[in-house]
């Protein structure tokens, strides 16, 4: 079974529903290492992101993750607005005109929106960021994407849990919480908690069909 461009709009309404029902515990978990906004910065863009999105004819993933990106960076400032947006807008456009894609092709896909998030926020694996939810989980569905796709992207989404908890320890090295300095440490990052349910979200839209 191909990832379609419907599964990629349900995966979009997803993202939207879990953050609405996060929205305040990942502002719980910024306001311990940031400034208590990712719960309501997420919120905001994914909000607007589906009154953009929803009921629109979409021909290819390009088109539609177009919009995600514009719509994310015009709405939300800060740092996830525009690393948020540089994910989709390279991920979209590594898939281009296509309608359909294979868990390896949306395992490319994705990881050239995780380039694009590290060298716009010059962050690397172990900096405590987004990075660690993303990174592990993406080489992960690479890595058992030409197996049962099913299964492998429920691998991504444990390997996305488990970077989700090694942020726990890390000390901060980049946006808001690195000024903390130690005091970063012992708290989960907001950013790779949420990108967390992205991933999760894909996962369910996939298996959903
Ligand atoms: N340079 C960076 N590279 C990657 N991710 C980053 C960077 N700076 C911040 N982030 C991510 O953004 C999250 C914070 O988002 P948010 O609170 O919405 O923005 P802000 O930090 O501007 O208040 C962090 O938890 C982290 O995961
Ligand atoms: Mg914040």
């Amino acid at each position: 079974m191909a990832f379609t461009v419907k599964m990629a709009i349900a995966a979009m309404e997803k993202f939207n529903a879990v953050i609405e029902e996060k929205k305040e515990y990942l502002t719980d978990l910024d306001s311990a290492i940031g400034d208590a906004d990712h719960g309501i910065n997420m919120n905001r863009g994914m909000k607007r992101i589906m009154e953009k999105v929803r009921g629109k004819e979409y021909a290819d993933f390009g088109g539609i993750f177009r919009d995600v990106a514009m719509t994310i960076m015009s709405v939300v400032g800060g740092s996830a607005g525009p690393l948020y947006g540089t994910f989709f807008m390279k991920f979209g456009q590594k898939l281009g005109t296509k309608s359909e894609a294979s868990a390896g092709e949306m395992a490319d896909a994705l990881q050239e929106g995780l380039a694009g998030v590290m060298s716009l926020g010059k962050s690397a694996p172990g900096d405590k960021t987004m990075v660690d939810s993303l990174e592990p989980a993406l080489r992960a569905l690479k890595e058992s994407a030409d197996g049962d796709e099913a299964a492998a992207w429920n691998k991504a989404v444990a390997e996305a849990e488990k970077g989700v908890e090694a942020t726990i320890p890390m000390l901060a090295r980049r946006g808001r919480s690195s000024y903390l300095g130690e005091r970063s440490i012992g708290h989960q990052d907001p950013g790779a908690t949420s990108s967390l349910y992205l991933i999760s979200c894909f996962r369910d839209a996939f298996l959903e069909g």
